[in-house]
């Protein structure tokens, strides 16, 4: 037999009856029935029913057949022939056929497996082993029989459409495909670098790129007008659900453009990628400014699938005697609330004063919470009382309190907490009472991020220092006013989960310089960081702008799988580690030589005056 005129196991049908065909593919289960074995053959296309009769097959094929076990390679040849009434297999797309085996060959056989493959059971209705109750360690272990699996193959398959889609879809749209380094040096993301110490200059590192920001930027100075690239990017942070330390995104610059450039096109392009789910975008994406978002979800990734929008309740409070909240606004703080409309039923006052107030909010930062059921036309709840007749119509008539309803609000002297503690119990609240459509999908622009913000290192960048502000003029040395100064960043959040961002960048190298000075960096800092970056922009760098997509979160999302590791070939594991490489492992005495990198105390020594460190969101 010949591979060139092999069939694929999923595209035979009826229309094949009858046709000699050459098969070749994995035994994906097996049914013995005595005289006649049944296997089911996969290959990528699908799975076949092949049957081992003594009717079509000689003795030793039907013997060889015998021994066959799951994920064994084989080769076979056959007729196919349309099944007996009442033995079709519904659950299969080639259901209706089977090949009657006249050959047989093993290519190569498999051990027992640690986990099963078969996802189709070979009896229409029978069950079969799920994967779910397997340790995600040991799929990852034996990655290569994960991959085997056809949901997995499914995953990834589409993902390269996804690819594909993005691909031609910039292609058509001018934009040029062009590889960035790896080994390159420390980008100013925010995360901490992987490092990669050079045998040629012995002390010296390469850092692997948290993005190709720079380089990207370089291109524009270089006059290609449009890039973009599929970029592997590697940033050693802490691991959270989405998050990996080498991921994938779609990374794009473009030239004499402006952010409503970057809205369209990302929308057209995300419509496209997310038809490949079977989900339909609706267009133009709604917008947010960072502080509509703060306000009224208490996140600057808002979910906007549901409402529970925040109510300002601080005016209602101004003169009140209700000791908490008096204390509270004389301290210059503020109170909010959500409504969950008609969910008085679900959440009794036991739950809201014994869970709600005294465990899952103060799990969440704040100190407490109020709440008020709205029964019979009048407020309820265990402190109803301290507030005056006024105040009790005014908290009806904001949050537009009906019969059934549950209003719950939080106060704080800081109104940081107070957003933030209000923006997850908003998320708690939907999640525990179903208040999140199935199958929808909201994408959300969120705009005009502040520039800076304060951390306990100093003033840092909210994105990355090379986002221009939205305005040119400003004060470095007046703090105040630096923190209140918007940028020209921008994330696309869908279903408050950031898939992607992007700014318009500083093109002016002076500017680019009194950006990295106001984040702490010094003259000599500056040089050995971005000394390149900045000479580049003295050279006539025309204005421009770019936006990243994570494509391991978008595909994720796209293909409804809960984590990026389903849509990822090889993921690490939630602790960076690798159970199939056994990566990261220990190198040999050898190498540490090579590299010179036996005595780290001298580098640290050396180094540990020296703070380099750039200070970004
Ligand atoms: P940013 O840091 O926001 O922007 O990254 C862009 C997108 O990349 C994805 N992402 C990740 N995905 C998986 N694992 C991670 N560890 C991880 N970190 C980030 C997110 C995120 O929205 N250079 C800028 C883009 C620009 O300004 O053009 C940048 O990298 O989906």
């Amino acid at each position: 037999m010949i591979y060139h005129d092999r069939s694929k196991c999923g595209f035979l049908n009826l229309k094949d009856v009858g046709r000699q065909v050459h098969m070749a593919g994995w035994v994906d289960a097996r049914r013995d029935h005595g005289e006649v074995l049944f296997i089911h053959l996969r290959d990528r296309s699908g799975i076949v029913q092949v049957v081992f009769s003594p009717e079509f097959a000689p003795s030793n094929v039907c013997q060889l057949a015998v021994s066959l076990r799951n994920e064994f390679c084989v080769r076979l040849t056959g007729r196919v022939m349309k099944r007996e009434e009442g033995t079709e297999n519904p659950s299969l797309k080639t259901g209706a056929i089977e090949i009657m085996a006249q050959n047989l060959e093993i290519l190569s056989r498999s051990k027992k497996l640690p986990f099963p493959i078969s996802e189709k059971a070979m009896v229409a209705g029978a069950g079969i082993g799920g994967i779910e109750s397997v340790a995600e360690d040991l799929r990852l272990q034996y990655r290569y029989l994960d991959l085997r699996r056809p949901t997995m193959q499914d995953r990834l398959i589409r993902r390269h459409r996804i690819n594909k889609c993005v691909r031609d879809y910039l292609d058509e749209r001018g934009f040029i495909e062009i590889e960035t380094p790896i080994l390159t040096k420390s980008t100013p993301e925010g995360a901490r670098d992987y490092l990669v110490p050079s045998r040629l200059h012995p002390g010296r590192f390469y850092a692997l790129p948290q993005s190709p920001q720079l380089f990207k930027q370089l291109l524009m100075v270089s006059g290609f007008e449009r890039y973009y690239q599929i970029a592997r990017c590697f940033r050693d942070e802490d691991l959270r659900p989405n998050r990996q330390p080498e991921f994938t995104q779609l990374d794009l610059e473009a030239s004499f453009i402006e952010e409503e450039f970057i809205y369209e096109m990302i929308e057209n392009l995300l419509v496209q990628m997310f038809e490949i789910g079977g989900i339909k975008l609706d267009r133009p994406f709604p917008r947010m400014t960072y502080q509509e978002a703060m306000d009224s979800m208490g996140s600057d990734r808002p979910d906007i699938r549901f409402g529970l929008r925040f109510t300002d309740a601080t005016d209602i409070f101004k003169y009140t005697s209700y000791g908490i909240f008096k204390q509270i606004l004389q301290r210059g703080g503020c109170i909010k609330g959500i409504n969950a409309k008609g969910q008085s039923e679900k959440l009794s006052k036991n739950i809201l004063q014994n869970e709600y107030a005294k465990q899952i909010v103060p799990g969440f930062g704040a100190k407490g919470m109020t709440w008020m059921r709205m029964i019979e036309g009048r407020l309820e709840s265990n402190i109803v009382q301290f507030f005056s007749r006024e105040e009790q119509q005014a908290i009806i008539g904001c949050f537009d309190a009906e019969n059934g309803d549950v209003i719950m609000m939080i106060a704080d002297p800081s109104y940081e907490m107070v957003v933030s503690a209000l923006g997850q119990l908003r998320l708690h609240v939907a999640n525990q009472l179903n208040l999140i459509p199935k199958n929808a999908f909201c994408p959300v622009w969120v705009t005009d991020f502040p520039l800076f913000k304060m951390t306990e290192e100093g003033i840092s960048s909210n994105h990355h220092p090379l986002t221009a502000p939205a305005q040119m003029e400003f004060d470095p040395t007046d703090e105040q006013q630096l923190l209140s100064l918007k940028s020209r960043a921008f994330d696309i959040v869908i279903n408050g989960e950031e898939l992607g961002g992007g700014s318009i960048r500083i093109h002016d190298s002076k500017m680019q310089e009194r950006i990295f000075m106001i984040l702490g960096l010094s003259e000599n800092e500056i040089e050995e960081k971005f000394g390149f970056f900045l000479r580049a922009l003295e050279y006539g760098a025309p204005p421009h702008g770019g936006i990243a997509l994570g494509m391991d979160r978008t595909a994720a999302m796209i293909l409804g799988s809960e984590s990026i590791r389903e849509v990822t070939a090889f993921p690490k594991n939630r602790s960076a580690y690798c159970p199939l490489t056994q990566a990261p492992s220990s190198v040999s005495a050898k190498q540490l030589i090579e590299l010179e990198l036996t005595d780290l105390r001298r580098g640290v020594k050396k180094f540990r005056k020296s703070n380099l460190d750039i200070r970004c969101a």
